[in-house]
């Protein structure tokens, strides 16, 4: 008896070290991330796949959320990935950058300032084909897969009879097949709320006096069209007298979408207009665009119903009356593999969250600073030339797995974005060859910080605009 304990007293101090030492390393391999090259070819079952996949997205609901299926737009078009496609996404979504630094600008600011054609092409319409994450509604009953955007409010789709229509796989909405179309009147609460929804005010129309609606994203791409009210459904539950654009006048959307989700915070974007059943409250995570996988958008406010693998942590959107229609945060540092870049500021304007800009941008000095750091720990490898907005590549082709340090965005109240593996480097070729850090540097120091969708990915992301906060948490998306 008194040998056995013996050895049990010998065993204990043995089974802490194990312990302690599994913890240690686990500790250091949230500094590391494990990126693998799959060489994934699609082949033509698969665009056929892609393309019907893309349509008719499942819903479900349960606790009183509304979940959605979405997805990548790239799967669903015919194009093939090849670098000129993802360049000109690139210098789309430079150009896009561009015109949303204007755009805040002069908000803040108070004062139009004249962009000079040479800045920013006004005809290029690159918010709309920028934007690639899909949902499917139901409008009078009819499947309506459209684009999500938090940038925007009103949400639209292409309508009967078109002046103006690109061409969409889905039939055109037809009001005139639907008993529960209304159209609206000038004199309606949600005629003069365009204004604040749209940058311009409602028009009428004489007999009937009708709103008409104007929403220009401002480079070349717009929806023009008569402000209705129809029966929503999204999952199973429905929404009566929603308010939506009925676009007779549409460009700037390409294909393989019907319309918009209008996603941001003033009273005709759907989160308000749904606020009584979900709290004001929606998330979703974004699913990297390979192999067609699919994540979710959910409205509501129980996180039960989200898979999340790690806490959601919270911070303050922060308030600033000139930009009240986009969601800013305060972010306030940023770690590479557990390393924190000191003394960073990001401006007393916060930072712009935003699903439709693809790459994250950082102030100059602060995004020479994480290159740094980044190529420092991540030395040894072949460099690679720029592509497009990056400027930091590697040549990764003889390697089927690299580790990579993680990348944190540390927000104020101690919330923070573990970026996924998938969204620190950018694939411009998929077998490794030219793989860039996926961050870019603003044009100027006093230009507003923009997290872009790339770094979303594969995260739980939850604006809860009764509460005023962003939560983040790591999840794998599924639908
Ligand atoms: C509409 O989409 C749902 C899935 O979201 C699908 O089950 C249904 O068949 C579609 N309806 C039509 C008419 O295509
Ligand atoms: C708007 O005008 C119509 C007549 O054109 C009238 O019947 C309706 O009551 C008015 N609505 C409001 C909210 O003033
Ligand atoms: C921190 O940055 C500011 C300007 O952004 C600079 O003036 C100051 O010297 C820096 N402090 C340290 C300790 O690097
Ligand atoms: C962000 O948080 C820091 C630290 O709490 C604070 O000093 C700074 O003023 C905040 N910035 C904004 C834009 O609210
Ligand atoms: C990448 O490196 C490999 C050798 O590791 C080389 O064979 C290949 O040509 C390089 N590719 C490019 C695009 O530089």
């Amino acid at each position: 008896m008194k040998q056995l304990k013996g050895v049990f007293s010998l065993f204990i101090p043995l089974i802490l070290i194990l312990i302690f030492s599994v913890a240690e390393s686990s500790q250091d391999n949230s500094n590391i991330k494990v990126l693998r090259f799959h060489k994934f070819q699609r082949n033509k079952q698969h665009y056929q796949d892609g393309i019907s996949s893309c349509f008719h997205l499942k819903s479900r609901r349960e606790e009183g959320s509304t979940t959605m299926e979405i997805k990548h737009r790239d799967f669903c078009t015919k194009n093939k990935r090849h670098d000129d496609l993802e360049k000109r996404r690139l210098n789309l979504d430079a150009d896009q950058v561009k015109f949303l630094q204007y755009r805040m600008k002069n908000l803040i600011s108070g004062e139009l300032q004249t962009l000079s054609n040479t800045q920013i092409p006004l005809s290029s319409g690159t918010r709309l084909e920028i934007l690639n994450y899909v949902i499917t509604m139901k409008l009078g009953g009819k499947n309506m897969t459209v684009i999500v955007d938090t940038g925007s409010d009103l949400t639209w789709v292409q309508c009967k009879p078109c002046r103006l229509c690109y061409n969409q796989q889905e039939p055109i909405f037809n009001p005139s097949t639907s008993l529960s179309y209304q159209s609206i009147t000038c004199n309606s609460s949600a005629c003069k709320s365009m204004q604040e929804a749209t940058g311009n005010f409602g028009t009428c129309a004489y007999s009937p006096s009708t709103c008409n609606y104007y929403v220009s994203y401002g480079d070349g791409s717009y929806t023009r069209g008569e402000l209705a009210t129809e029966r929503l459904d999204i999952g199973n539950s429905h929404v009566n007298n929603f308010v939506f654009g009925c676009g007779r006048s549409n460009k700037g959307l390409f294909g393989s979408a019907s319309g918009l989700m209008g996603l941001g915070k003033s009273d005709l974007s759907l989160v308000s207009q749904t606020s009584k059943f979900y709290d004001g409250v929606f998330s979703y995570c974004l699913p990297s665009t390979d192999a067609g996988e699919s994540g979710s958008l959910t409205l509501g406010r129980k996180t039960s119903v989200y898979r999340n693998t790690s806490p959601i942590s919270y911070t303050r959107m922060v308030q600033n009356p000139q930009l009240s229609s986009f969601y800013m945060l305060n972010l306030t540092g940023i770690s590479i593999g557990g390393v924190h870049l000191n003394n960073l500021s990001f401006g007393e304007n916060g930072v712009l969250i935003d699903s439709g800009t693809v790459i994250t941008r950082l102030p100059p000095s602060i995004y020479r600073a994480m290159k740094a750091e980044f190529v420092k720990q991540f030395s040894g490898f072949l460099s690679a030339p720029g592509f497009s907005i990056l400027d930091t590549c590697f040549n990764l082709s003889s390697y089927k797995k690299v580790n990579i340090p993680s990348v944190k965005l540390q927000f104020e109240g101690n919330a923070e974005l573990n970026v996924d593996v998938n969204g620190v480097f950018y694939l411009v070729k998929s077998d490794g060859s030219q793989a860039c850090l996926a961050f870019a540097s603003l044009m100027y120091e006093d230009e507003i910080p923009i997290i872009g969708n790339y770094q979303q990915k594969n995260n739980r992301v939850v604006y809860d605009t009764m509460f005023s906060q962003v939560g983040f948490a790591e999840e794998k998306c599924s639908y």
